[in-house]
C-alpha cells in the first residue's frame, strides 16, 4: 500500500488557549486555525473562550470581538458583513460559508472550529491566497462583448431574457463552492473551478452577448470545464443558494448541442 508522509511543517499543532474575561456567564470556545508563513513555525490551534453576551449572533461577530478584545493577532478578511462582498468566506464547523450570515447558534456541537477556506495557499490565519481563483474569473472575460455598432441608448433585453440571469448574476465570488469541489483540489491548476464557470455561463446565457460562440470554443477542453464530475459540493455550499453544478451542465449541453 502506498504510504504518504507530509512535510512536519504540515503538522497543525496545539495552540494557544484565550479564557474567557472574568465573570462571563454564556461562554463558547472558538477554536481557530493560526499560520503564518514568515514566522517559519508550524500552523496551530488556538482556542479563545467567548463572552457571547458580549458579542454579536454571528461568527464573524465573534472573530470581531476575538480579534478587539482578546487577541489582535488574529487576521481574517471582512468589509460589508451583510453577505454582499463575499470576503469573509471561511470553514465553519467543517463547512465553507460567509462568516457574516452564519450564527454562532446555527452551528452544533462543543468547539466551534473557524479554518481558512481549504485547498487554497494560506497568506495569514484565515486569509487565503486567491490569486488563482480571480485569475481563472479573468479568464472567462467576465464582460459584455459585442460586434454591432453601439445602441444609442442601452443594450436592449426583455424581461423573459433578463430572467435568464436570474440563478447566476447574484455570485458574489467568495469561493466556498470553488474550494469545496474535490475535482478543484486535485487539478486547481487546470480546472476553472465551479464559480468561474457560472460566471462564464452568466455571459453564454445573456441574450446581449455577441460572443457565445468563442466562449464556448474557450471552455471546450477536458480539464477547463470537463473535470467537473457532478459531486455537487458546490450547490451545497453556496451561502447564496446558486448552483453552480447545473451552469455547468447547461455549458455541457450547449457543447453537445452545437455538434449535432
Ligand atoms: S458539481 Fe462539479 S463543480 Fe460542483 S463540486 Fe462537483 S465537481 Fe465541483
Ligand atoms: S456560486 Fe455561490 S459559492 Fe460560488 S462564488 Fe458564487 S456566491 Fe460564492
Ligand atoms: S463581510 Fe461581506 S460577505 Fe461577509
Amino acid at each position: 500500500m502506498v504510504q504518504l508522509t507530509l512535510p512536519k511543517n504540515s503538522k497543525v499543532k496545539k495552540g494557544k488557549h484565550h479564557p474567557a474575561p472574568a465573570g462571563a456567564k454564556r461562554v463558547r470556545t472558538f477554536k481557530v486555525y493560526r499560520y503564518d508563513p514568515e514566522s517559519g513555525e508550524n500552523p496551530r490551534w488556538d482556542s479563545y473562550d467567548v463572552d457571547l453576551d458580549a458579542c454579536g449572533p454571528m461568527v464573524l461577530d465573534a472573530l470581531i470581538a476575538i480579534k478587539n478584545t482578546m487577541d489582535s493577532t488574529l487576521a481574517f478578511r471582512r468589509s460589508c458583513r451583510e453577505g454582499v462582498c463575499g470576503s469573509c468566506a471561511m470553514n465553519i464547523g467543517g463547512r465553507n460559508t460567509l462568516a457574516c450570515t452564519k450564527g454562532i447558534e446555527e452551528v452544533d456541537g462543543g468547539a466551534l472550529v473557524v479554518s481558512p477556506l481549504p485547498s487554497m495557499p494560506v497568506i495569514k490565519d484565515l486569509v487565503p491566497d486567491l490569486t488563482n481563483f480571480f485569475a481563472q474569473y479573468q479568464s472567462v472575460e467576465p464582460y459584455l462583448q459585442t460586434d454591432t455598432p453601439e445602441p444609442e441608448k442601452e443594450w436592449a433585453q426583455s424581461p423573459e431574457e433578463r430572467t435568464k440571469l436570474d440563478g447566476l448574476y447574484e455570485c458574489i465570488l467568495c469561493a466556498c463552492c470553488t474550494t469545496s469541489c474535490p475535482s478543484y483540489w486535485w487539478n486547481g491548476d487546470r480546472y476553472l473551478g465551479p464559480a468561474a464557470l457560472l460566471q462564464a455561463y452568466r455571459w453564454i446565457a445573456d441574450t446581449r452577448d455577441e460572443h457565445t460562440g468563442d466562449r464556448l470554443d474557450a471552455l471546450e477542453d477536458p480539464f477547463r470545464l470537463y473535470r467537473c464530475h457532478t459531486i455537487l459540493n458546490c450547490a451545497q455550499v453556496c451561502p447564496k443558494g446558486l448552483n453552480p453544478a447545473q451552469a455547468i451542465g447547461e455549458i455541457k449541453k450547449l457543447l453537445v448541442e452545437r455538434q449535432v
